[in-house]
């Protein structure tokens, strides 16, 4: 077997750990973690970007590994959160960061760690537009487009329409223009199609289309 092919097997063993690892900490952030990937997936082959799409899809499986550190009562706390549980959740890049320092992944660290910065400067650690790694700001275009496009406890998906405005309305503030064109440069039905299948999005998608459902036959 090639060294490459060695090193390819050896990464997806440890990913596959890792992600059950995430999953066994939080459901949610598995499956969030596995659509961040695929549609990060999907902006590197629209775009022509110079990056190594293997690396890409570690740093968007892992982006959000740091949330282990995060204690339950905070991850997954039902209220608004305080200053003090909102600065732990801001941990999160930084932990998933240090996770992986002497590790196989380590040079993605930098990827994961500013996966929460913003264009216009106002992210978790102040750096803006170029001087946040392409690859970071490719996550924060999946990672935003998950976010809208999954099914929480406390509200729905947005629909694809709602997505799209709202990426276009933080293009060049919270987000890359030239990623979020790349993103919107898929129609509409293709964009729909790329959804979160995590069983927790599945299910939560079923209640809605059941209770959709049932409030046009009262309607009737
Ligand atoms: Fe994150
Ligand atoms: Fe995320």
């Amino acid at each position: 077997m090639s060294e490459a092919a060695v090193y390819r097997q050896q990464s997806s063993e440890i990913l596959k750990i890792c992600t059950n690892i995430i999953g066994a900490r939080d459901e949610y952030t598995q499956g969030h973690s596995h659509h961040v990937y695929v549609v990060a997936e999907a902006i590197l082959q629209a775009g022509s970007y110079f990056i190594d799409s293997e690396k890409l899809a570690h740093a968007a499986l892992l982006h959000d590994i740091g949330k282990i550190l995060v204690p339950e009562n905070v991850l997954n706390k039902d209220g608004s959160l305080s200053d003090e549980e909102w600065a732990i959740i801001r941990q999160h890049p930084a932990n998933g960061c240090s996770l992986l320092q002497g590790t196989m992944f380590e040079d993605i660290g930098d990827w994961i760690l500013y996966h929460h910065e913003r264009i216009d400067g106002k992210g978790y650690h102040g750096l803006s537009g170029d001087d946040i790694p392409l690859a970071s700001r490719i996550i924060a275009v999946a990672d935003t487009f998950s976010a809208l496009r999954t099914y929480r406890a406390y509200r729905p998906a947005k629909s694809i329409q709602d997505t799209i405005r709202i990426l276009k309305e933080a293009a060049g503030t919270q987000l890359d223009v030239n990623v979020v064109q790349t993103l919107l440069s898929y129609d509409e039905d293709f964009l729909e199609a790329l959804e979160c299948n995590c069983e927790i999005c599945k299910r939560r998608k079923e209640m809605e289309q059941k209770k959709a459902l049932f409030e046009k036959i009262n309607l009737q």
